[in-house]
């Protein structure tokens, strides 16, 4: 793979090795000089930005940008390579919960149909807005617990999936367990969802920019995520995939996604494109300028590229922490990992902050799980340094004398 680590800001001091891609991921160094140029934008085009502002974006491409359109421009052109999607399909969103809602809003997907599929794995902008909108919108929610593996029961969500389902939610990549589901099973669920009339939709936050996405391959109706974590673009910055064909009417849209937001009529109109009725009101327009700097060198590299540093690496910190004792709690083959390693140690809290005085960033979870997540900044020799001394530290038990661990920070 093209060398991507010279491509981000590392963090001080320059020992420090950085494993959290799954909770911020590191700056793209281009980031800098595109806020310049929104405050540049900002103070030189005024409210004329709205129409037009320099592509900065896809320069040379000779494509006319302004604000107004940005959230359609990326999803054209960044985020519809990235999931394997055409153009005309995806637009920048908020964030997730955004984009939820949106969905959950839809009268026409709950028509005939009384019934939500999920797991108990989803993010809460998934989990908790599917219960909210039940009463609303006359479903239940039918919540599949893991298998006894800890991970999706599959053949659960299968056997769940009926004519009464409106609607069946999965993680691509589950946040609490590293867990990719597989492609063919992806298949299947988008196949017995659809064979009943209802609709697949996919969280694909931790799978953006670590894994390569073929929104297609899975049949998938709906697939959303976020670019702050391994899509290395900071908050602000979701998006969302509709399959083409799929006629959707939020009523959450706002005047963004009117039909003619500027004839400022006493009643809403529905936009032609069906991407554009998940805008809500006005589009926060800074964030889009580090929106995509990050998929910019995730695509530039190859997402196989990315994702076959992402296995060796992950393959490595499994080896060695087995080697030191640890039991692996996020999948083993290579099919069903992610970016994300989760491991379970004794007083991993403990062990995380001792790790973090040592400028080894990793993250732990009830103080029995440490989660890291080797990425494209990392070498083999920084995963080799950080599993040196996490087994120094466990065989002399050093790291138990930490004081009072830092609480679990506000990170996912
Ligand atoms: C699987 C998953 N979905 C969604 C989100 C974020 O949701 P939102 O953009 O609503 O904050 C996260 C954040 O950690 C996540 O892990």
């Amino acid at each position: 793979m093209k060398n991507l680590r010279a491509s981000f800001f590392l963090p001080d001091p320059p020992e420090a090795i950085e494993l959290r891609a799954f909770t911020h991921g590191l700056m793209p160094k281009t980031v800098p000089a595109m806020m310049n140029h929104f405050v540049e934008d900002w103070q030189r085009y005024g409210v004329d930005a709205w129409n037009a502002v320099p592509n900065h974006w896809r320069p040379g491409s000779g494509d006319d940008v302004g604000w107004w359109a940005l959230p359609v421009y990326l999803g054209d052109h960044f985020i519809a390579p990235l999931v394997g999607a055409l153009p005309g399909t995806c637009i920048m969103q908020p964030h997730v919960h955004w984009t939820v809602q949106c969905l959950l809003s839809v009268p026409e997907v709950f028509a005939g149909k009384g019934e939500v599929v999920l797991t108990g794995a989803e993010f809460p902008s998934v989990l908790h807005s599917v219960r909210q909108w039940a009463g609303l919108q006359g479903y239940t929610v039918r919540v599949i617990p893991p298998a006894s593996d800890g991970f999706v029961d599959q053949e659960a969500v299968l056997g769940a999936i009926g004519a009464e389902t409106a609607l069946v939610f999965l993680s691509h990549v589950g946040f609490t367990t590293g867990e990719k589901l597989p492609d063919a099973f992806l298949a299947r669920v988008a196949a017995a969802v659809h064979a009943h009339g209802g609709l697949f939709a996919l969280d694909g936050y931790h799978a953006t920019g670590s894994v390569p996405v073929e929104v297609t391959a899975y049949d998938a109706d709906v697939y959303f995520g976020g670019l702050l974590k391994e899509g290395c673009g900071s908050s602000g910055n979701a998006y969302v995939y509709l399959r083409p064909g799929l006629d959707l009417h939020p009523r959450t849209t706002g005047w963004f996604g009117d039909a003619d937001p500027f004839g400022f009529h006493a009643a809403p109109a529905p936009h032609p494109e069906v991407r554009m009725r998940f805008l809500g009101g006005t589009s926060a327009v800074a964030s889009m300028y580090h929106a995509v700097e990050g998929v910019r060198l995730f695509l530039e590299a190859g997402l196989d590229a990315v994702r076959r540093h992402s296995l060796d690496l992950t393959g490595l910190c499994i080896a060695r922490a087995e080697a030191a004792g640890l039991r692996l709690r996020s999948p083993r083959e290579a099919e069903r990992r992610s970016a994300m390693v989760i491991l379970e140690a004794p007083a991993a809290d403990k062990l995380c902050a001792y790790l973090k005085q040592h400028h080894v960033y990793t993250d732990s979870r009830q103080g029995r799980y440490l989660r890291l997540a080797p990425f494209v900044w990392n070498t083999p020799d920084e995963v080799h340094r950080a599993f040196d001394l996490i087994a120094d530290t466990l065989s002399s038990g050093d790291y138990l004398t930490v004081e009072e661990p830092e609480a679990a920070g506000p990170v996912t």
